[in-house]
């Protein structure tokens, strides 16, 4: 039988890149698009190393909807989409926030445009955390309901969940969608992981960064909360199971077992890890000192957001495999890996 073929936007992005090696392994045939804004043209060449076969690569910027049409003439079985493709940059939305409303909205509306009139039926989508602002219960379950965006970053995410929502009520399209925890790690052979652009935001990579000297000292923002140790609490994931639970959207979406058009999923482990605790973890399995200083809260910081993980495990038959141990350590070995091939970056 031919390879049932998935077309993923942003594919050579943090996440898209794992998640490509994931489908390939599992025997999909994978079609990316990317306009390599926040990418570089050299994960293509590493994925291909890991998995043995090079994916296509179409180098599009799907606000040009002519471009995209383009692709789907040609790419004419296409099965599902992924869709990473996004601005993702938190503080950057603040400011900017029609470039993150334009992007984000356009390009979303763009594929499910093209996807109705190709007869394209089914679609993963990339949401988050976030979605969910600063909750009152937790740990969130998908029905806790959304308070008020923190950014415009997490305003498209919301209401890129309730264009899938409103659309495949009444089109032919299914949808799910996947709200991502915090995403830390990186691939097992060092080849893909995460490239943040200039001075990181989130923590591993600032911690990988400064364990490797590229910055001098880290800020642990607050730790004041009404947590455990006083720091943050976060429900960080692998970024390989993460993308191991879009393999697992697209075998339901292809199989017809959505029980609802629209799904979402928390993607998450289920444990809540404070700012020091992950700190603790990487010093230990990595056998390194970090510099860090505690400074003030950074505003719009949540003091703890973690997962009910029930409905993927028991649903999706999806569930995070890998721990603290191999987030911290696979994040180590992708940093010193960097720094070795950093010209060719
Ligand atoms: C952030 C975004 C979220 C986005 C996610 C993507 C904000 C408010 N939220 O989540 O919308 O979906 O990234 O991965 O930006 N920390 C430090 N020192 C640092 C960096 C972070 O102490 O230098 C702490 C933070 O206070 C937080 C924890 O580490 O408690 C995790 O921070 P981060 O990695 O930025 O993720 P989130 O803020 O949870």
């Amino acid at each position: 039988m031919a390879k049932q073929k998935i077309l993923v936007t942003g594919g050579l992005g943090f996440i898209g890149s794992h998640t490509v090696v994931e489908l390939q392994q599992a025997g999909y045939d994978v079609v990316i698009l990317d306009d390599l804004s926040n990418s570089d043209v050299q994960v293509l060449g590493r994925i291909g190393k890991i998995t043995n076969s090079n994916p296509v690569l179409y180098q599009i910027n799907m606000l040009k909807k002519n471009k995209l049409v383009e692709l789907f003439i040609k790419e004419k079985d296409i099965r599902a989409v992924i869709h990473f493709a996004a601005f993702k940059a938190v503080g950057e939305s603040a400011k900017e926030p029609l470039k993150y409303f334009h992007n984000n909205l356009l390009s979303l509306i763009h594929l499910l445009e093209c996807m109705e009139e190709f007869g394209v039926k089914n679609i993963v989508f990339s949401s988050s955390a976030t979605v969910y602002g600063d909750p009152d219960t937790l740990p969130t379950t998908e029905s806790t309901p959304f308070k008020k965006a923190l950014s415009p970053y997490g305003s498209t995410k919301q209401m890129g969940e309730e264009i899938l929502e409103k659309t495949s009520a009444v089109k032919n399209i299914n949808a799910i969608s996947l709200r991502y925890f915090n995403p830390v790690g990186a691939h097992a052979t060092s080849l893909i992981g995460e490239l943040p652009l200039g001075v990181p935001n989130n923590l591993m990579p600032f911690i990988t960064q400064t364990a490797a000297g590229v910055r001098e000292q880290l800020t642990v923002f607050g730790n004041d909360y009404d947590t455990p140790d006083g720091t943050c609490l976060r429900d960080y994931i692998h970024v390989v199971d993460l993308a191991k639970a879009h393999v697992k959207s697209c075998d339901r979406l292809l199989e017809g077992d959505l029980t609802d058009k629209f799904e979402v999923y928390n993607i998450g482990t289920g444990n809540a890890i404070s700012v020091m605790e992950i700190i603790s973890a990487f010093e230990k399995c990595n056998n390194v000192k970090l510099n860090y200083k505690i400074d003030a809260r950074r505003p719009g910081d949540a003091a703890a957001i973690y997962a009910n993980v029930t409905r993927a495990t028991e649903i999706l038959k999806w569930k995070a495999e890998l721990g603290l141990k191999e987030m911290v350590t696979s994040a180590w070995n992708w940093q010193n890996k960097l720094v070795g091939i950093v010209t060719e970056l």
